[in-house]
């Protein structure tokens, strides 16, 4: 982890933190294009931070949004904190780290799932027609083995804008890698 963390981080910790122990406040929306040239967004649970500017999320290797993002790796988060009033959108570049890739991060996260959590990988391939008889597990054990198709979706934070409704005029500020994190103040 980098020793000095950017000026969002800890203004972003706060806002999460007013949202006490409710588990949508890691609850984000994550926009993909897709190889149609469309936009696509979806949710996704924030699985933490592997470096002061990288947000790590887990997927499944067999959903479209990684074909997307095998197409842009260019994406963008967007986390809304209802009680702090503020939204940040995060926009980065995202590295898929598959089980091929590096085993042993895929293992650990695995491991770091509830078992509630892991069942999802033990469905059937997202998207495809159901078919009734299959099965879909409520709970998958640590000692499960991990799944080919589960990957951890890496972002490199690029830039961050935050608006804060919580002011009068509201406040909008952003940040970008390339000036070292100065801020910028902006109309709302
Ligand atoms: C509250 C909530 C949390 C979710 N968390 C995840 C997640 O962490 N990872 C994930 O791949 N999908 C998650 N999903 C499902 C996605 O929103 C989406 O339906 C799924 O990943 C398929 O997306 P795609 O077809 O665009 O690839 C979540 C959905 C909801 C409603």
């Amino acid at each position: 982890m980098s020793p000095t963390l950017p000026p969002w981080r800890p203004l972003l910790k706060a806002a999460c933190q007013r949202e006490g122990r409710s588990v949508s406040a890691r609850w984000l929306q994550l926009a993909t294009v897709s190889a149609d040239g469309k936009p696509r967004v979806r949710t996704l649970v924030c699985r933490g931070w592997a470096d002061a500017d990288q947000l790590d999320l887990f997927s499944d290797g067999r959903s479209s949004k990684i074909n997307d993002l095998h197409h842009q790796p260019a994406a963008e988060l967007c986390w809304l904190f209802p009680k702090a009033r503020q939204q940040y959108r995060l926009r980065g570049t995202m590295r898929l780290i598959t089980t091929h890739d590096d085993p042993q991060a895929c293992q650990a996260a695995w491991e770091g799932l509830t078992a509630t959590g892991r069942a999802v990988w033990g469905w059937p391939t997202p998207e495809q027609p159901l078919n009734p008889a299959a099965e879909f597990p409520r709970e998958l054990e640590s000692t499960t083995p991990l799944p080919g198709h589960f990957v951890v979706l890496r972002m490199h934070v690029l830039g961050v804008e935050r608006l804060n409704l919580g002011t009068h005029p509201h406040q909008r500020w952003r940040w970008v890698a390339e000036t070292g994190w100065r801020e910028e103040p902006l109309n709302p």
